[in-house]
């Protein structure tokens, strides 16, 4: 099967964005993933396997300069799929409130979550050809209308914010590209932690067809690992 289609997934050293540049390697689609700490990444264990289907660019979504290099270096090559999946949680563990999150770290988290990833779709979204894929990974938490239970303050307030940026983003670029917000379901990876209900082979198959299943529709789309709309 030749597919030759082309991703650029933001964040792709570990947990489910390593995961989604395997499954997409499998699906023989050609991919780059960014790590910030090329020796750290799981990623490049992958180049000898998959070689000139798989390229490793450095970024850390916080630095503009960074993005910028990564712009530079895509040159005239067009993508298929942008994506960005990078993204932290609270370092004092996601059931710190409001009343007791540090200025530092709640900017910290908004800016990982909210301001960067929005920046590299920016910076980026020309790169991708009219009728692509251009996503960012969002959460069931960032659902204001499905916040009945409170906790996960700060981490629910940042992707709230990534959707709501996306909104305006997709005001500018919904006619012309197909703008995605997933919300993958809790999995097991550093972020998630150990109790969370899925594995990341329970849920993979599902992330990657939902993303894929977007190309040439247009307009923004909030889904879940099915496809299926969550509440904004
Ligand atoms: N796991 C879940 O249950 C769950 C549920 C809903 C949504 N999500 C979202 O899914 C995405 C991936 O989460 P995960 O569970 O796979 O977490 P993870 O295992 O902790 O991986 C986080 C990824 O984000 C990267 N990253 C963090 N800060 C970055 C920065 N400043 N610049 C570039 N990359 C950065 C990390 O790179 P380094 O290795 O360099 O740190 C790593 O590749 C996140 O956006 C998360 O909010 C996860």
């Amino acid at each position: 099967m030749s597919i030759n289609k082309t991703a650029l997934i933001v964040g792709a050293s570990r947990g489910i964005g390593l995961a989604i540049v395997k499954e997409l390697l499998e699906r023989n689609w050609n991919v780059i993933g960014t790590v910030r700490d090329e020796k750290k990444a799981g990623l490049h264990e992958l180049v000898a396997k998959w070689g000139d289907h798989l390229k490793t660019f450095i970024l850390d979504i916080n630095l503009p300069t960074q993005i910028a290099d990564v712009k530079s270096q895509l040159g005239e090559k067009s993508l298929d799929l942008l994506f960005v999946n990078a993204g932290v949680a609270n370092k004092n563990g996601m059931q710190e409130t409001i009343g007791t999150v540090s200025t530092e770290e709640f900017i910290r988290v908004m800016v990982t979550n909210a301001l960067s990833p929005m920046r590299v779709l920016e910076q980026l979204v020309d790169k991708v050809h009219p009728g692509g894929v251009v996503g960012a990974m969002s959460s069931g938490l960032g659902s204001v209308a499905g916040n009945e239970t409170g906790g996960n303050d700060v981490y629910r307030a940042s992707k709230a914010a990534l959707n709501m940026i996306m909104r305006s983003f997709a005001a500018r670029h919904g006619k012309d590209h197909a703008l995605l917000l997933l919300a993958p379901g809790w999995i097991r990876t550093d972020l998630g932690g150990q109790q969370a209900t899925f594995s990341l082979e329970d849920v993979i198959g599902d992330i990657v067809d939902t993303i894929l299943a977007q190309e040439g529709k247009t307009g923004l789309r909030y889904l879940d690992r099915f496809g299926k709309p969550v509440h904004w």
